[in-house]
């Protein structure tokens, strides 16, 4: 087990709290247990898993290996340095971050960023939660300096006003939790899709184009808008790429689309758009 989950069951508990009961933990060795006894082991892969049954999810363990292929090769380098500059600004005011990652998946695209900003000796205390085991067990092998959690973002086992910035990329929002945990002065950034995000797809399906309305209205009913930035990027694809890139969205669930279908596809689009927004 690795000298930094030891240290976070140890003794960096005070931001944690028991997703059961909502109690603090106690410090522990290779658990974490909290005043009412509820015990979470750390898993020997270095993640700690919050939940006592097992959840079902859609999300399965070859979406995760393909994105985080893609992820690792550089397929979001665009929005990674978006939000990297997000976060340098940020760390101008408050010189040290607490930033959790909801809805992290298989961690690559946090990992990328918090490279980003530990190469420039920035002091970031990160934590990453996934509801899917699968995601998070890919997670916990990228980054070993995150704290990486198996839980649910509707009952986020943090206490309140504990997080400066939440990262929400592409993945379902909580927006009564994120104002709950999130310090008064703290920070959403939530990357979604654009109606051209990866539209070679939805064109080969004649899907409807996603339409993103809806989403920006639920973020502003909860949230102060500060900023609005597009992100657009064409990736040029390889061979194995195009295969990944099938298995890494949603979005092609459900469809008969095969590497064939797609065997012409040389570039996909990649547009995005991130909402910064305050507690208010
Ligand atoms: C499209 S993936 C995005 C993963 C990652 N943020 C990225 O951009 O590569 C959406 C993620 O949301 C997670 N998710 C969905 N519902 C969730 C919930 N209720 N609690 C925590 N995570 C959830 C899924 O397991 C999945 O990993
Ligand atoms: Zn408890």
């Amino acid at each position: 087990m690795n000298q930094h989950i030891l240290s976070v069951v140890d003794s960096n508990t005070s931001l944690l709290q028991c997703p059961i009961c909502n109690k603090d933990f106690e410090g522990h060795t290779t658990q974490l247990v909290c005043k009412n006894k509820h015990t979470f082991d750390v898993d020997r892969h270095n993640y700690i898993n919050l939940f006592h049954k097992a959840v079902k999810s859609h999300y399965h363990k070859n979406l995760f290996q393909a994105r985080s292929h893609l992820i690792e090769n550089g397929f979001f380098q665009a929005l990674e340095s978006v939000i990297v500059r997000l976060l340098m600004e940020e760390l101008e005011r408050k010189t040290s971050l607490t930033i959790l990652d909801v809805g992290c998946g298989d961690g690559a695209l946090f990992t990328n960023i918090l490279l980003s900003l530990r190469w420039d000796k920035r002091q970031v205390n990160s934590f990453g939660i996934d509801i899917t085991k699968e995601g998070i067990h890919y997670a916990s092998k990228q980054d070993s300096q995150t704290t990486w959690l198996v839980n649910d973002l509707t009952h986020l086992p943090f206490k309140d006003q504990s997080i400066d910035i939440i990262l929400n990329t592409l993945s379902p929002a909580n927006y009564h939790e994120f104002k709950r945990v999130l310090k008064p002065d703290g920070m959403i950034i939530k990357t979604i899709p654009n109606a051209r995000y990866l539209e070679e797809l939805g064109t080969l399906q004649n899907k409807q184009p996603y339409s993103d309305t809806k989403v920006i209205n639920l973020f502003e009913e909860h949230m102060m808008l500060c900023k609005q930035m597009q992100v657009s990027d064409k990736k040029h694809l390889i061979d194995e790429e195009r295969a990944e890139v099938l298995q890494m969205t949603p979005l092609a669930w459900g469809n008969q689309l095969t590497v064939e279908n797609i065997r012409q596809m040389d570039n996909i689009n990649i547009d995005l758009q991130i909402l910064v927004g305050q507690p208010k």
